[in-house]
């Protein structure tokens, strides 16, 4: 595994990578691997001739009151697991290999972005945006493998690829899991014990909602105060309790095939954020 810091070099590998007529997939991550994004790599390789896996903390995606100081960082460590799991290249950028200090453009998706995650982290997605366009032009990726656990960055990704004729096919692979349900994230090491266990209450309230649905439940406002009940009586802070359309992510009145269940929540200091998708 070759690991490139420099965007200039990396678009220099990207192209003699394309001249010799192999595809690229690009998985994008800000780092702390774990097996959710080891099973993005699986999927890549499936993708592709060849994986570049991308570890940057963007800033620009965090808000001034949110993690990106203690967000967990540690490249050595995720260097070893991508090499062990077969990634071609790990392109590792500094903050200042990816901003000149006078950057001045961003990329603004104004419609998904309103909903869920964005109603309360103003400026998220559109440094998603703006940092994952940079990445797609770096590597110069064929396809590119996001996680379903960030099911609105997906949507957004796909509604910015596609509005923007981007050449990359987008990949949405499912949720990796622990095995008592916790969604796999970089951020469940910043947990407490007892916050641990109270972030339980993310899956149980999706599953609880699920059961509700295959039981035949079609009330939509239902399943969300259903899922934020569970999700209080975990000891969550409940940020929002959804159902949504995965097409539009407006609220919806019924649930149906296509409805994602959202849920966010802190555990203490800690946001974490799960669905289901109908
Ligand atoms: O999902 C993430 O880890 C980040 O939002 C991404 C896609 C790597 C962009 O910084």
């Amino acid at each position: 595994m070759v690991v490139v810091k420099s965007p200039c070099e990396m678009q220099g590998i990207a192209r003699k990578i394309h001249g010799g007529g192999k595809t690229i997939a690009v998985v994008p991550t800000m780092g702390f691997l774990h097996e959710g994004h080891l099973s993005l790599v699986d999927q890549a390789k499936k993708e592709a001739d060849v994986v570049v896996l991308t570890l940057f903390v963007n800033p620009i995606q965090f808000g001034p009151n949110e993690d990106y100081a203690v967000y967990p960082r540690d490249q050595k460590r995720d260097e070893a697991l991508c090499e062990a799991r077969g990634v071609d290249y790990l392109f590792a950028p500094d903050v200042g290999d990816m901003y000149s200090p006078d950057a001045s453009v961003k990329i603004d998706e104004s419609s998904l972005s309103r909903h869920l995650c964005g109603a309360v982290r103003p400026g998220h997605f559109s440094g998603v945006c703006t940092v994952v366009t940079k990445l797609f032009n770096i590597t110069m990726a064929d396809a590119a493998v996001f996680g379903q656990k960030d099911a609105q960055q997906v949507a957004v990704v796909r509604r910015m690829v596609r509005d923007l004729n981007i050449p990359v096919r987008i990949v949405m692979a499912p949720i990796v899991r622990e095995a008592d349900g916790l969604a796999m994230s970089s951020r469940n090491t910043r947990l407490t014990p007892e916050g641990r266990k109270a972030a339980l209450g993310l899956s149980a309230a999706l599953k609880a909602a699920k059961a509700a649905y295959d039981a035949g439940e079609r009330d939509a406002d239902k399943a969300r105060a259903l899922m934020r009940a569970t999700m209080e009586a975990s000891g969550l802070k409940v940020d929002y309790a959804s159902a949504v359309d995965y097409g539009t992510l407006e609220n919806t009145a019924t649930l149906a095939p296509g409805t994602l269940l959202a849920v966010a929540a802190y555990s203490g200091p800690v946001r974490l954020i799960d669905n289901c998708l109908l």
